[in-house]
């Protein structure tokens, strides 16, 4: 059997679309209760998904002291959903998201103990070092801290939490009614750390977890978080658009495992992808224009200065984006920014096309087709080493998860590309990660 793909269902209150919210067949209302979060969950598990993900947002989307209320809501509480979501499933990963900025470890490796064991070892955790700099206002703080400061900062906290995680051997716990003994307290080993930004002294309160540590998931494709995801992520929610540039990535932090002590085999590498799925591909393009009427202009520019670190609210919206200005403040974009800059310069866009662009997939990929060129996409990647995967991304919901569930997912297993049933229990089993063993 060739190579399989793995497959992760991104959820976002309403859509991933940004205009997705205002589809007729989505209530923005439901957004925010449990049946919005169950009814996706048991899809993507009906579909055989290996995971569910949720974000993390510490900030209110405030520009220019107004909040946007153009854009949808953003995530809400990761792992109270994953909690809720996890009850309501039996087989697919729930992947939360928590910010090494604005936590400490010990709750951390606490909170996330505590979803594997109540989910019997489906958890995972999305490190991230959150992207908002507004966050650090919401967190008595006068500045979000400087990236390369981040990144050191995280690894050290994942460290504690691996650290913590390991405190009690997997034999640990007796539960010895006879002798009185809950555990065997020669099997529990307290940590001793003292860092540059952490001191913890202590074991865990509770057991290993059943998966020995959550699936370590990373989502920052700096230089910086290249170097951190070699270093800790068995799983990476990517960015990249174009095939060339996933494979790149994917090969880069790969080529940087074996230095960290790490088996390049161990990763798997989950572009973002949005699927607009129609009968015919005409059908799926009238879909994709449809949703792109809808998108508030604002949401455009304010989602385009956000990236760019350039203001743009006062220039006319069908103005040719200021490119040479924007280069000359010498901010440091992402690869994703920078090629958009590109783009923006030899095709002479707009700051209303480049907004529409940035704001309809949420600057990850997409592919507009029937289910036949959706897979015929996902085939290519895989083929090319550009992804293990993809974490899915439907433009609304339900409806647009229920037509990739039925209508992709039969595909990709015909042609062998995926699963026919799930064949463990546990998210490392799904995505094929070894369990770590205690240090
Ligand atoms: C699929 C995906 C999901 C992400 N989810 C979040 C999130 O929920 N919260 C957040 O603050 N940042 C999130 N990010 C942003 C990253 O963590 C990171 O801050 C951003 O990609 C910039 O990365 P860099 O600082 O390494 O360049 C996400 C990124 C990707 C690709």
């Amino acid at each position: 059997m060739g190579k399989q793909l793995h497959l992760g269902l991104f959820i976002y209150p309403g859509g991933h679309h940004v205009a997705g919210w205002r589809h007729p067949s989505v209530a923005a209302r439901d957004i925010l209760g449990f049946e919005f979060y169950r009814r996706a969950a048991q899809t993507a598990e009906r579909g055989l998904f290996d995971l569910f993900f949720i974000g993390d947002m510490l900030a209110a989307r405030e520009k220019d002291g107004r909040v946007v209320a153009e854009g949808a809501l953003n995530n809400i509480d990761s792992v109270s959903i994953s909690a809720a979501v996890g009850a309501a499933t039996r087989r697919i990963g729930v992947v939360a998201t928590l910010s090494t900025t604005y936590n400490e470890p010990y709750a951390i490796a606490e909170r996330f103990a505590t979803l594997d064991h109540l989910t019997a070892g489906r958890s995972g955790w999305n490190i991230i070092t959150t992207a908002n700099d507004e966050a650090a206002l919401n967190f008595s703080r006068k500045n979000h801290m400087e990236k390369t400061r981040r990144y050191q900062r995280a690894a050290e906290f994942v460290d504690i939490c691996t650290a913590l995680w390991d405190s009690w051997a997997d034999d640990a716990l007796t539960g010895d009614r006879a002798r009185g003994m809950f555990a065997d307290g020669t099997r529990i080993r307290p940590i001793a750390h003292a860092g540059e930004s952490f001191t913890v002294r202590d074991a865990l309160c509770q057991p290993r977890p059943p998966q020995g540590w959550p699936v370590l998931v990373q989502a920052g494709g700096s230089p910086a978080g290249v170097d951190f995801a070699a270093r800790v992520a068995e799983v990476i929610f990517a960015a990249q658009t174009r095939l060339e540039e996933a494979r790149s990535f994917r090969a880069a932090v790969q080529a940087r495992m074996p230095a960290c002590g790490r088996d390049p085999q161990a990763l798997r590498v989950l572009p973002g992808l949005m699927p607009i799925i129609g009968a015919t591909e005409a059908e799926a393009l009238r879909k994709e224009a449809e949703l792109n009427a809808l998108l508030h202009p604002a949401v455009g520019v304010w989602m385009l200065s956000e990236q760019l670190k350039f203001r743009l609210y006062d220039f006319p919206l069908d103005a040719k984006l200021p490119v040479a200005d924007i280069r000359a403040t010498g901010s440091a974009w992402t690869p994703r920014v920078a090629s958009l800059l590109d783009r923006a310069e030899a095709e002479g866009l707009t700051i209303r096309e480049c907004g529409r662009m940035v704001a309809a997939t949420r600057s990850h990929g997409s592919v507009v087709g029937t289910p036949e060129q959706v897979v015929e996409h996902m085939a290519t990647w895989l083929d090319a080493g550009a992804a293990d995967g993809f974490n899915i991304m439907p433009p609304y919901f339900p409806s647009e998860l229920d037509l990739f569930v039925d209508q992709v997912v039969p595909l990709l297993q015909r042609r062998g590309l995926f699963r026919a049933e799930y064949a463990g229990t546990t998210l490392r089993d799904h995505l094929g990660l070894a369990r770590p063993a205690r240090a």
